[in-house]
């Protein structure tokens, strides 16, 4: 995968640098994966991830060659591509989730407010709370809505006392439109809840321990239309306080009016 910044800023859809609007299609002429390189605009002003030439080996086989990048602050980053490109490799180079594969090779270099993320002594845990992660299919943990969104604040000493884990746990289901709902029932199950709740629950959840960097790897492709509206309304309003990095899918409709700042396409 390759990468190209084709909007910045764009209040729906995505232009091209003559500010026309950019239609989505599949490249006709792709270029040999061998060739491929990062183009277009790469950085932003005082941006809070930087990657510079990144590549990524499973074994023998290069998945992303040569990859750089700036993620800024408060914005929504969309990342679209035919299946096997690369996108959730790139997205798991963020918080270092592809250490969990062994045959897994990261290279060059990716720094998250400076910090190089892959030096030697820096600690995934703290890492993977300040660039929190929602997947693709919703993953409640088989406890109540409230244990689910207390978990990472208790596991990190958040709350000093059981009121303040309270108001984490309303505070972040407030911030995701749970909470009006569910307030009288955060002892019931977070599995038995409807997709699209489930996964407002997990992003409570990912909240809840304040993160700086928000990855988000098709968080809607098992929602339908509604929910998926419900959660890309979110998106654009925890922006104002986090860097979102949203993966979704070439043949998503949405992603044509999705309104992100920018979108990074394979070349
Ligand atoms: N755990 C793994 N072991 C070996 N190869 C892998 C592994 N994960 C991904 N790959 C390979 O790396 C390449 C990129 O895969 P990746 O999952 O990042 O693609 P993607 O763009 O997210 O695709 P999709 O749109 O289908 O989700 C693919 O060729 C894939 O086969
Ligand atoms: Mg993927």
């Amino acid at each position: 995968m390759s990468t190209d910044r084709v909007a910045k800023n764009a209040e729906t859809e995505p232009l091209n640098d003559e500010g026309r609007r950019v239609v989505l299609q599949k490249p006709k002429n792709l270029v040999n994966r061998d060739k491929r390189r990062t183009v277009g605009e790469i950085h932003v002003d005082n941006p809070r991830m930087t990657c510079r030439n990144v590549d990524v080996h499973y074994g023998n086989k290069q998945a992303i060659r040569d990859v750089s990048l700036d993620i800024g602050r408060n914005e929504v980053i969309a990342m679209i591509g035919p299946s096997g490109c690369g996108k959730s490799t790139f997205l798991r180079c963020l918080n270092r989730m592809n250490d969990t594969i062994d045959i897994c090779r990261v290279s060059g270099e990716i720094k998250l407010d400076g910090q190089d993320i892959y030096d030697k002594h820096i600690d995934v845990v703290p890492l993977r709370v300040q660039v929190g992660m929602v997947f693709q299919k919703p993953n409640p943990f088989p406890k109540s809505i409230y244990d689910n969104i207390a978990y990472g604040p208790r596991i990190h000493g958040l709350a000093q006392n059981k009121a303040e884990m309270d108001e984490i746990v309303e505070k972040s289901l407030k911030r995701t439109g749970l909470w009006e709902e569910f307030r009288d029932r955060l002892d019931k199950p977070g599995t038995g809840l409807s997709g699209g709740q489930q996964q407002r629950l997990c992003i409570a959840r990912t909240i809840a321990v304040n993160p700086e960097v928000i990855l988000m790897d098709e968080p809607c492709s098992a929602l339908d239309p509604i929910a998926t509206a419900v959660i890309e309304d979110l998106i654009r309003e925890l922006c104002k306080q986090y860097t979102i990095y949203y993966r979704n899918s070439l043949n998503d409709p949405g992603v044509a009016r999705f309104p992100t700042d920018s979108l990074l396409s394979p070349r």
